[in-house]
């Protein structure tokens, strides 16, 4: 299974209308010029504003006009770097909140030069990722589950050959405390999916922590839905319309098997499956399966509750063999239904070795 991050328009989520609310959230629309923020995006309802009082260095540029009608107007305007080698933002936050930090880069041949940027991003003095958008034509999007260390955080462009670094948007929004905890080490997305067989990604304002989640259906999957109003109050907070869809093996007697490939083959993998019983049960009926993460993790007896959202999570951090990870879900001899999952996300560890100092420490 593959996360792909379109930055495109495509999916069937509403205009929000009414404001929720966006506590914590910042939404920042790189190289906006100062008198065109803040806007509320008319997708999303969310507010982004310019990034300028964020940073002192970079200029600001737009994507080729062709793009205007395919993209978000985000990432439209991007900041790109031609001075010095590191180039960083810096961002107020509140020290101990775990935080989900996206940022998103599209080059748009703003420069006219034709000459997809390569370039590091950093948080503080760790390397987070390297930005290649070598066919990236609409860009990507890059995210991270991370706990800040001080009140600022800081983003950082490196560049590290010909090109200049560019960025188009960040977005970070605070999480949970008692969510997406791990042993040590920040988590990188490798997929975030609810089992569903249509095209529409599911994000703010459904999802109050602005997660963006994708459809996703294997074939041996069978799908049923519910009309009917869903408990998603956990502290995952799990959209309800991300709940109100499930797989089930289409093989009633067999196995729901998921798998995929972290990267690097060896990650530390932490899981999260998000589950709740959507169909009506007959008094005589029980769903009940084993939770079966091979060589790691084995929960049994499972039974998800009535219109009520379950997590079920690795608290530890798992090593997938060779093969990649493999997860099963295994009817009971006791069950009468085959076992089902609603949503489920994947991360893989990120160590940020480096101690995060700021200036003012
Ligand atoms: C998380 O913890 C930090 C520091 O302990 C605290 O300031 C913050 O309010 C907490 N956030 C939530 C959502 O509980
Ligand atoms: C970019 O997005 C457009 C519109 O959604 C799509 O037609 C095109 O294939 C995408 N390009 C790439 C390289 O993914
Ligand atoms: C999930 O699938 C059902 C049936 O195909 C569809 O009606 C529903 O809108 C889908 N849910 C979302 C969030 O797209
Ligand atoms: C949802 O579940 C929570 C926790 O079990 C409970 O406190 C709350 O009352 C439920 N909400 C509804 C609308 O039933
Ligand atoms: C369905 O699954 C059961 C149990 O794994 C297996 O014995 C059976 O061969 C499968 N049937 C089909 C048609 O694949
Ligand atoms: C449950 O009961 C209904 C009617 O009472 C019956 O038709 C059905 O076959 C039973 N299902 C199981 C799994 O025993
Ligand atoms: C999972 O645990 C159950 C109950 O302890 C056991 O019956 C089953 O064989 C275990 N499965 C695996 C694959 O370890």
């Amino acid at each position: 299974m593959r996360s792909h991050f379109l930055l495109a328009m495509i999916g069937t989520f509403a205009v929000i209308v009414g404001a929720q609310t966006q506590e914590g959230f910042i939404s920042l629309n790189c190289g906006l010029p100062v008198d065109e923020s803040p806007y509320d995006d008319s997708f999303n309802g969310l507010t982004f504003t310019s990034d300028s009082a964020f940073i002192q260095t970079g200029k600001s540029s737009r994507v080729d006009k062709s793009l205007n009608k395919i993209l978000g107007k985000q990432y439209l305007t991007l900041r790109y770097f031609p001075e010095g080698r590191r180039n960083c933002y810096s961002l107020d936050v509140k020290s101990g909140t775990n935080y989900l930090i996206a940022v998103s880069s599209v080059y748009g041949n703003y420069d006219g030069l034709n000459r997809d940027p390569k370039f590091d991003i950093y948080i503080g003095p760790n390397k987070w990722l390297s930005m290649d958008l070598e066919g990236r034509q609409n860009g990507t999007k890059e995210e991270i589950i991370h706990k800040a260390r001080s009140n600022s955080l800081d983003i950082c462009l490196h560049k590290t050959g010909e090109t200049f670094p560019i960025i188009s948007a960040i977005e970070i929004r605070p999480l949970r405390n008692n969510t997406y905890v791990t042993k040590s080490g920040a988590l990188k997305l490798s997929f975030r999916v609810y089992l569903n067989n249509t095209a529409g990604f599911i994000r703010y304002a459904d999802d109050v922590r602005d997660r963006i989640w994708f459809p996703f259906f294997g074939s041996s999957y069978a799908q049923i839905t519910t009309d009917l109003n869903i408990n998603n109050s956990n502290a995952y907070e799990v959209p309800k319309s991300a709940l109100r869809s499930a797989a089930t093996p289409k093989n009633t007697s067999g196995p729901l098997v998921i798998t995929w490939t972290p990267r690097p083959s060896n990650a530390q993998v932490y899981l999260y499956m998000h589950f709740a019983e959507i169909q009506a049960l007959e008094a005589n009926e029980t769903r009940e399966f084993d939770v079966i993460l091979k060589g790691n993790f084995n929960h049994s007896g499972f039974r998800p509750t009535k219109l009520k959202v379950f997590t079920l999570f690795t608290e530890e951090p798992m090593q997938c063999d060779s093969r990649g990870c493999h997860l099963e879900l295994v009817r009971t001899p006791k069950s009468t239904l085959p076992p089902l999952i609603n949503a489920l996300e994947a991360y893989a560890v990120i160590e940020f070795p480096q101690v995060e100092t700021s200036i003012s420490d």
